[in-house]
């Protein structure tokens, strides 16, 4: 038997080595951290089934943005639990809405120095839970009325662009949303203001915990099935995400991360804006409650996951462990 010729391990002997052919390099500045504040509360809440995670106050939540911002974190995406829910989730658009005084409080704290996202959506802010207007369709179930809750996008939009949101990031997977929201934004004088549009958004059950983050509990054991994607599907995802570029959408975004990576890279090979993913709830928690157990080394997967992601072609991740990231500093193990 003759030794082989071609050895690829001589590019894997030594750690500078394996640092020097590294293909990807996941860095502080491609992670947005999601943070959630909670109005009409005095201390910060944790979250139980997303350790390291709290509702937070409107001080805490300020001092956790100068924290991120001292550790180098460029970017954070608010989500609003507010303190009263109503049918059509008027918090949502709300100029003194919990989502719209803590960008005031934000942008006063930092102006141009932090992207601010809002992620734009109903669900947090609706008694029934759905991300939009229910109507009864008449045998009985609640369904979203599409168009009706476009309006109510196209206000909470504006209320966040005043409000001082860079970015402005529709999560609801209402048909024609897009579109709706950059009219509304452009007609108040935010041409400025860029949409990350959750384009393929798919009705996972990898949300679970979020749902305890922002107290939401759909309506009859209801589901988001008639509006977020079928995960069957990546041909539906390619066209959501072209609707969503030709009604302008700067960034569009694939969610879930870790069971689509093939849909981030197929979307990141046909797309000439920014490719964002969104690790989500579920992914974070399921790394911590088997690394709590002992069963995985909770840090070793949690690079090896965002390091995944952005090898399938993600540009920016969204991420519960972007705090954790940028005080490690390292990308490697
Ligand atoms: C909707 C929204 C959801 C998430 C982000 N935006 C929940 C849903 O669609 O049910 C989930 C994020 C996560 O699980 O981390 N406002």
């Amino acid at each position: 038997m003759s030794a082989p010729i071609d050895r690829p391990r001589r590019l894997r002997r030594s750690a500078a080595m394996r640092a020097l052919v590294a293909e990807v390099h996941l860095r502080v500045d491609d992670l947005v951290a999601p943070l959630f504040v909670r109005e009409g509360i005095d201390e910060p809440q944790p979250i139980e089934s997303l350790p390291g995670v709290v509702q937070h106050t409107r001080e805490s939540l300020r001092a956790e943005v100068a924290e991120l911002k001292a550790l180098g974190v460029k970017a954070v995406i608010l989500f609003g639990v507010p303190a009263e829910k109503d049918a059509v989730g008027s918090g949502a658009y709300d100029p003194d809405g919990i989502v719209q005084v803590a960008l005031r409080d934000l942008v006063s704290d930092h102006g141009d120095d932090m992207v601010l996202m809002a992620d734009l959506c109903v669900d947090e802010y609706t008694s029934h839970g759905h991300c939009g207007i229910v109507v009864d369709n008449g045998l009985g179930a609640l369904v979203v009325d599409n168009d009706a809750t476009l309006e109510i996008y196209a206000r909470a939009a504006v209320a966040q662009a005043d409000a001082g949101a860079h970015v402005v990031a529709p999560s609801g997977m209402m048909d024609g949303q897009v579109a709706v929201i950059r009219e509304a934004l452009d007609d108040a004088g935010h041409t400025e203001v860029a949409i990350l549009a959750y384009s393929a958004k798919y009705a996972s059950a990898l949300y679970g915990p979020f749902r305890d983050a922002v107290d939401v509990t759909i309506a009859d054991d209801g589901d988001r099935k008639g509006y977020q994607q079928d995960h069957r599907n990546v041909r539906e995802a390619m066209r959501e995400v072209e609707l969503d570029i030709a009604e302008g959408a700067d960034m569009v975004m694939v969610k879930p991360a870790l069971a689509y990576l093939d849909v981030i890279s197929e979307v990141a090979n046909s797309v000439d804006v920014p490719v964002a993913a969104y690790h989500v709830s579920g992914e974070y928690a399921m790394i911590h409650a088997a690394g709590e157990r002992g069963w995985i080394d909770a840090d070793a997967v949690a690079l090896e996951h965002l390091t995944a992601i952005k090898r399938a072609g993600a540009n920016i991740i969204l991420t519960y462990f972007t705090r954790w990231f940028a005080e490690r500093g390292v990308e490697g193990v």
